[in-house]
């Protein structure tokens, strides 16, 4: 057993006694697939949040009839941490991920986590597990929270009891090349008007999976969501925002209740007004993006998200028609944003918004 520095919260630690570190190529890791030693575990009942833990990760017993298995009351968030140059692991903006996985929360009738609960475990966890942040450039270490109804019940309500989890996880890059995108005229995520598309929800991700598969049988690595009603204005993409540079200026969806309010898209937004570009957040329709096109004043579309960082796209197929987009060698916005961001994360460029929280030491005493 270990203990912790002495926070608000009685995190208890149990060190894992088989660490897989040494199992590990962190010059080859593929996304998603390779787990950290460590995962955080709090149970909610009795209208409070009990017993918070850091265990050994592995699997957990769930009861069949649990109410996020069935009824999709399911939510959760994905940030990173890093390591700077001298070695320092470092979140980016934590506090932002856990007001917003509260804001999943309150939309999907769950509790809200403790943002200094949230917080601290995030400190403990990836203290305890800093040797698996990756230092590779590009790479970092991917965390996952999440929270899911865990009522043994069959009725559809609010679930009373409730798991949240923390797990870690070393990254490569998840889109190492640009990405295609296909605008999707037929099918919508959940984010119809007053649906749950600004909110990160697991069934948002598991109603994007059939026009996610047709679009990469056509080809196409990734959806480009539209708007429910018109089939007309750009939301997002599957898996990440979206920015178009159109004759110099900056454009990328107006958060309309429908479009995730990416963390990644926000610092990206700040990083260019920072550096002098006129960032517009507004509606923008196909039909301008092809008119744009069309006129040769299309200059880039990149990505934006916490596992994406910024995608380039390499091409978009709207009604039918592939547009090409400009090579690599002519981006300037999308090359920037990126450079900004690795940067901060690297400690290589200055934090001057105070985005950066290092993480907090563990005390490594037996008890
Ligand atoms: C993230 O960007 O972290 C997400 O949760 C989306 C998913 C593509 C990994």
């Amino acid at each position: 057993m270990y203990k912790i520095l002495p926070m608000k919260f009685n995190i208890r630690i149990t060190k894992t006694q088989n660490s897989r570190l040494s199992e590990v190529d962190f010059n080859n890791i593929p996304f998603g697939r390779v787990f950290s030693d460590h995962m955080f575990v709090v149970d909610y009942s009795e209208g409070e949040w009990k017993d918070p833990q850091i265990i050994p990760f592995g699997h957990f017993s769930i009861h069949p009839a649990a109410m996020a298995l069935h009824y999709g009351q399911a939510i959760f968030e994905g940030m990173k941490a890093s390591k700077s140059v001298d070695g320092a692991p470092l979140f980016l903006r934590p506090e932002m991920h856990a007001q917003r996985i509260n804001a999943s929360a309150r939309r999907m009738c769950m509790p809200e986590i403790p943002e200094d609960l949230f917080v601290e475990a995030l400190h403990n966890l990836v203290a305890l597990d800093s040797a698996w942040i990756p230092p590779q450039e590009g790479s970092a270490l991917y965390i996952r929270p999440y929270m899911f109804a865990n009522d043994e019940f069959i009725g559809v309500k609010p679930s009373q009891n409730y798991k949240f989890v923390i797990f870690t996880g070393p990254v490569g890059p998840y889109y190492p090349k640009p990405v295609s995108l296909i605008a999707e005229e037929e099918y919508v995520r959940c984010a119809v008007r007053g649906g749950t598309g600004d909110a990160k929800v697991a069934g948002n991700y598991a109603a994007s999976l059939l026009p996610a598969r047709k679009a990469n049988e056509k080809g196409y690595d990734q959806v480009m969501w539209l708007d429910s009603d018109e089939f007309k204005y750009v939301q997002e993409v599957g898996t990440m925002n979206i920015f178009f540079v159109i004759d110099g200026e900056v454009i990328t969806p107006e958060l309309n209740g429908g479009i995730l309010a990416g963390i990644t898209r926000d610092s990206i937004i700040t990083i260019l007004r920072d550096k002098g570009y006129t960032v517009t957040e507004r509606a923008i329709s196909v039909d301008e993006l092809i008119e744009a096109h069309d006129a040769g004043k299309l200059q880039e579309v990149f990505g934006t998200g916490t596992a994406a960082v910024v995608a380039h796209v390499s091409k978009m197929s709207i009604r039918g028609r592939d547009l090409e987009l400009p090579a690599m060698e002519e981006r300037e916005v999308g090359v920037l944003a990126k450079r900004e961001i690795d940067g901060l994360r690297a400690g290589t460029i200055a934090d001057t918004h105070n985005w950066i929280v290092p993480v907090k030491a563990l005390e490594t005493v037996s008890i």
